[in-house]
């Protein structure tokens, strides 16, 4: 149990020290992707070949979260401690074991897998979310604990006042990274000043974008980052329970989670007088009803009291009407994720990070036509051609960059012709679209635009809860008519239908998911309109 800041710290140091026999450490990828090509396995082989050899007790092998690079997974680094130094290994196989196991006395070793850690890839992005990811074992809260976990959180109860932390994230200007943008600290202020017995602290972790994996890479590498945001949250606003709602289809984010929550309980982190005070809080995981609309708040709060995911009509807000009627703050799993850094080294340090308006970093999910698909996080403020060309690789070689598709089924596609845009909330809103989430798809020329549109109409048709007339309708018609652009059988009628459809379904449907189904039809007409123009027949 620890009880102070004092004993928080103490354990930190111990187990740095016990770290201290171990020279170097071979860092295998146990995320979703890696996991997928048996990343676990190998992890689990190369622990036994190491452990057979008397040249390398001095090295230590340990499963880590996702450090970015998915597409060349299975991913491993091997990290020397002493001198501070990361060699990392893509594209790694069974057969590599040998080599790797000998890769810290022999710098030549699998010199064909070694991967360029002085590209754009690593030196551009700048973590503070997934500072920890790839570096530490998320299924050990020591380990967390030695890199400056819980620090925030111990400060906070100890140091400062609920209004002093709600000042602090009001001052970063951080801003809800579920899509919509709230101010994080404004959410956490309303909520604070309810006068209520029972608040609720929930996380949105539903993720259910096409092409996103921002929150399930940071659940399963660093699970304890975002219970800490969510701990802080509760004491800031006076609540005692938690709710984390994830995406049932995470498992290993799924499992990462309960893992660390056991141990958060173990250690007193979680549970009753914590940190020695009279502040309580605890926290259950929720498995989401598999549909794109149980992220939606109010959807999710239902389905969280065991009913059918349904949104329902704004006002009353969560705020003071959330779930089982209590006052409830509603935040994305990055949103918490971004709470102990701003504690532990200020709001303000946090607000010079990125632009004035979009403070701090954003992770994006890059899918699609690049070469380097996988998870990068940057400041705010970088421009999409840095993002794309350089960070992302650009498209393979052979064919052109066409357009970028941002924010989901909510977004909109960007044109090439717009790459100098900057990546914050106010200028993508300016040129048609939304960062929303993070999910970043990237189209080459050969990509039809007018089909993009029908993809993600076509998902909405089908996520659609079916409650109110414009959505259920509106996408099923909307969807028709794209097939008469995409099949060359559209009338010029047919055209000024659907522009007319998409005005009705986001002027008056009841929620988020109806409101902004056509944003990527939209778009699409506004910088492809030629394409729609393809689609109407002569006949
Ligand atoms: C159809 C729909 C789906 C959504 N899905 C998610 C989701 O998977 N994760 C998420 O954090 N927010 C999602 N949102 C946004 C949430 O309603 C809410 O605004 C967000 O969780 C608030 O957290 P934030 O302020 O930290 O962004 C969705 C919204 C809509 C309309
Ligand atoms: S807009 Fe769509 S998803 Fe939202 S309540 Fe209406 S039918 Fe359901």
């Amino acid at each position: 149990m620890i009880q102070s800041l004092e004993e928080l710290q103490l354990l930190a140091q111990e187990k740095r020290k016990q770290e201290e026999g171990f020279t170097q450490e071979l860092r295998v990828c146990i995320g979703s992707s890696c996991a997928s090509l048996g990343s676990n396995e190998l992890e689990k082989e190369l622990a036994q070949h190491i452990q057979n050899q008397e040249t390398t007790k001095t090295c230590k092998v340990k499963g880590v979260g996702c450090n970015g690079l998915c597409s060349s997974a299975i991913m491993v680094s091997n990290y020397d401690k002493q001198k501070h130094q990361e060699t990392l290994y893509e594209q790694v196989t069974q057969e590599d074991i040998p080599a790797l196991a000998n890769a810290f006395q022999d710098s030549t070793a699998l010199k064909e897998k070694l991967c360029d850690m002085t590209s754009a890839f690593f030196t551009k992005q700048r973590k503070i979310v997934l500072e920890n990811a790839g570096i530490i074992d998320p299924d050990d809260i020591e380990d967390y604990i030695a890199h400056e976990g819980y620090l925030a959180l111990f400060t906070a109860l100890e140091e400062l006042s609920a209004n002093e932390i709600i000042e602090e994230i009001k001052l970063s200007g951080l801003r809800g990274r579920g899509g919509g943008g709230y101010p994080t600290g404004l959410k956490w202020e309303t909520v604070s000043k309810v006068e209520s017995e029972q608040k609720y602290i929930v996380c949105n972790g539903d993720e259910g974008d096409p092409g996103a994996f921002m929150d399930r890479a940071v659940m399963e590498a660093d699970p304890h980052k975002v219970i800490e945001g969510m701990i802080i949250a509760g004491y800031a606003c006076g609540a005692n329970k938690g709710y984390i709602y994830v995406r049932a289809e995470y498992p290993i984010a799924v499992e990462k989670l309960n893992r660390a929550i056991k141990q958060a309980r173990k250690y007193g982190i979680l549970g009753t007088k914590i940190a020695s005070t009279s502040f309580d809080f605890d926290i259950e995981i929720r498995l989401g009803g598999g549909a794109f609309v149980c992220g939606e708040a109010t959807a999710l709060v239902a389905s969280i009291e065991g009913k059918r995911g349904n949104p329902r009509q704004k006002p009353p807000h969560l705020s003071d009407h959330g779930l089982w009627e209590a006052p409830t703050v509603l935040n994305n799993v990055e949103t918490f994720a971004n709470i102990a850094p701003i504690i532990r080294n200020g709001g303000a340090w946090y607000k010079n990070i990125g632009t004035p308006t979009s403070t701090g970093t954003k992770v994006f999910a890059l899918t699609g036509h690049i070469k380097n698909t996988g998870l990068v996080e940057v400041p705010m403020g970088m421009t999409l051609q840095e993002l794309i060309d350089e960070i992302g690789g650009g498209v393979p070689q052979g064919s052109k960059l066409k357009a970028i598709q941002t924010g989901g089924p909510s977004g909109g596609c960007i044109p090439k012709e717009l790459l100098h845009t900057q990546v914050d909330y106010e200028s993508f809103k300016a040129i048609g679209s939304i960062i929303g989430s993070g999910g970043l798809i990237v189209m080459d020329e050969n990509s039809n635009m007018v089909e993009v549109a029908r993809f993600f109409m076509d998902f909405c048709k089908s996520e659609s809860c079916g409650k109110c007339v414009p959505c259920r309708v509106g996408t099923t018609e909307l969807s028709f008519l794209l097939d008469k652009f995409v099949d060359k059988k559209a009338t010029p009628s047919d055209f000024e239908l659907l522009k007319s459809l998409c005005e009705v379904v986001q002027n008056s449907s009841l929620c988020g998911l109806g409101q902004t189904a056509p944003n990527p039809v939209l778009s699409t007409i506004k910088y492809f309109e030629n394409e729609y123009l393809k689609g109407i027949s002569n006949d």
